[in-house]
């Protein structure tokens, strides 16, 4: 077990010079072809049947794809009468071209072409493997073997595309099966022997499919392998150059991302990496990865959810938790100073009113994949203290002052503790409601308490109440104070019956919406006779009443823990 590494052979490197795709960037689309319903079908452990097969492709029409790998018409019964249904039943966009898989063998190349009759749109799809261990284990061929294969499966679809009656358009796809695994000079001599036997134009030019069947070296390779191989193909202009990324080292995405600066023109690949194995590359996140930085993808993934539900339902394949963009924990933010950041993001946007995405540790904006900002944050035992704070505002509008979001937090992690879980933001609005709004009062104003403005400028207040302690009437008692303000007056009131061991520190207050109409929550901090400092919330149609009733509730929370 120790040395067992030693049996690995390492990846030979790409003889290449002055190798020009590091200095590139990707700033448009390719071409996107889903294989979701071959490749990524084929892979299942039950396949989809017609009905998800039509709803998947469905769906990759409404994203934009325009080219749909459909199946593999001559592998099955199934896999033809799938064929025959997308046709027949008038499934397929005039825009769409549908793509059907085969191997470059003559009896599945005319079953192949029989299954395409009617379609408007075809890419025939041929391949055969070229990689040096396919060559030396699978098919026992030299070289020339393999190029025969290839060229003759060319001549019979050439010959099959001339002799058809119809009108199809067909257009042809050659896939050298692991290329990645194949001498490069090799690779390119199959292709363009393939090209001449098709009469390949730049008018009408071949894809030339350079797959990553199993995924074996590094990116930078992979991206190697595409730059050489396009320098050194004669008659460039007519081919296209296609890249099949697999995801055997994890790379798929960032393979997929350098060959294109390698100067691939199109990508196949399935939503969610759906494939063989560890899957084919993940259009979505590739696509999405171009829209962070500014590039039209030309695929629409506004709804990503609902995309997830369809693919999990027909595949009865799960996307991970941390999966780029979809994952369920992907838009949340556990730790107290991501939290913070955020917050602070979303405040600076709305005060420059930027034109520009500028959260810290959201690289995308959640509306723009069909989510929301809602579940952006979670609160656990490990939230920082604006973190709760955030939510409460964000959710429910209710924005605590600074100082009190120590006080709230605290409140929330032991809560946290106690249930032994993180935090829901409605389990924070019953917090916030318990702790300070529904509380037990020792001290009520009975009625409304009258607030009268005296003096020219309105700057000399006058509260009149009546305070009933420990819910008594006999206790009933008129007060009343006068000051520059109402706090300041109601603090005269209480002093008048003897009410004077809290100390005023600082108030905040602003409008909050309640359906049909708006009101006032003030937040009051008081110091306790020992020295400590508690908050109070009032909320209430009139400015005056939210600012009184919030200095009632705080020392009302105060008495309340004595
Ligand atoms: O991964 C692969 O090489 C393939 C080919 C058939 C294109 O799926
Ligand atoms: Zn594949």
């Amino acid at each position: 077990m120790k040395d067992s590494f030693k049996k690995y052979i390492p990846f030979k490197q790409i003889d290449i010079k002055n190798r020009e795709w590091p200095d590139k960037v990707i700033d448009k689309a390719p071409v996107w072809c889903s294989v979701d319903l071959r490749d990524g079908n084929q892979s299942l452990v039950d396949p989809m049947n017609l009905q998800e097969k039509l709803e998947f492709f469905k769906l990759l029409c409404d994203m934009g794809f325009k080219e749909i790998e459909i199946g593999f018409p001559s592998a099955s019964e199934t896999e033809y009468e799938i064929c025959r249904k997308l046709i027949e039943g008038g499934y397929i966009p005039d825009d769409v071209t549908i793509q059907v898989l085969v191997q470059a063998r003559e009896h599945l190349i005319r079953r192949t072409f029989e299954a395409i009759e009617g379609a408007k749109n075809v890419i025939v799809h041929f391949y055969n493997s070229t990689s040096v261990l396919q060559r030396k284990v699978v098919f026992k061929k030299d070289k020339e073997g393999i190029i025969d294969i290839a060229v003759q499966g060319a001549k019979l679809i050439k010959e099959l595309t001339e002799k058809y009656e119809g009108d199809t358009n067909i257009r042809f796809e050659y896939s050298p099966e692991s290329f990645s695994g194949t001498e490069m000079d090799f690779a390119v001599d199959i292709c363009h022997k393939v090209m001449q036997e098709l009469g390949s134009t730049k008018e009408s030019p071949v894809i030339l499919n350079l797959p990553n069947t199993v995924e074996m070296c590094t990116p930078n390779t992979y991206a190697d392998q595409i730059e050489y191989f396009i320098k050194h193909l004669p008659d460039r202009e007519a081919a296209i150059i296609s890249i099949h990324p697999h995801n055997d080292r994890g790379t798929g995405v960032a393979a997929a991302e350098l060959a294109l600066l390698a100067g691939a023109e199109r990508v196949e690949g399935t939503l969610f990496g759906n494939g063989e194995r560890t899957g084919n590359l993940d259009i979505v996140t590739v696509g999405l990865n171009m829209f962070t930085q500014g590039v039209d993808p030309k695929l629409d993934f506004s709804n990503l959810p609902k995309y997830k539900e369809i693919y999990e339902r027909c595949t009865n394949m799960k996307v991970h938790e941390r999966t780029p963009y979809i994952g369920e924990l992907v838009f949340t933010a556990f730790s107290g100073s991501h939290q913070d950041a955020i917050n602070k993001g979303m405040e600076y946007m709305k005060a420059t009113d930027s034109d520009y995405w500028e959260i810290p540790y959201l690289p995308i904006d959640p509306a723009d994949v069909g989510r929301q900002y809602e579940p952006i944050i979670r609160i656990n035992s490990q939230s920082g203290k604006g973190g709760a704070a955030f939510v409460m505002a964000n959710n429910y509008g209710y924005k605590m002052p600074k100082q009190m979001h120590p006080e709230f937090s605290e409140l929330v992690q032991k809560k946290c503790d106690e249930l032994g879980r993180e935090l829901i933001p409605s389990e924070l609005m019953k917090i916030f409601e318990d702790c300070y709004i529904n509380i037990k009062r020792k001290y009520e104003i009975v009625g409304h308490p009258t607030v009268k403005e005296l003096g020219e400028d309105g700057n000399v207040v006058e509260i009149q109440g009546i305070l009933r302690t420990n819910g008594d009437e006999a206790t009933d008692i008129k007060i009343s104070g006068i000051g520059n303000g109402p706090i300041d007056a109601f603090f005269h009131a209480l002093e008048s019956v003897g009410i004077c061991d809290y100390k005023f520190v600082d108030y905040s207050q602003h409008a909050i919406s309640t359906g049909s109409d708006s009101k006032a929550v003030s937040y009051i901090q008081l110091m306790t006779p020992r020295g400590g400092s508690i908050f109070g919330v009032g909320i209430s149609g009139n400015i005056y009443r939210s600012s009184i009733f919030g200095v009632l509730n705080a020392i009302n929370r105060a008495e309340q823990e004595n």
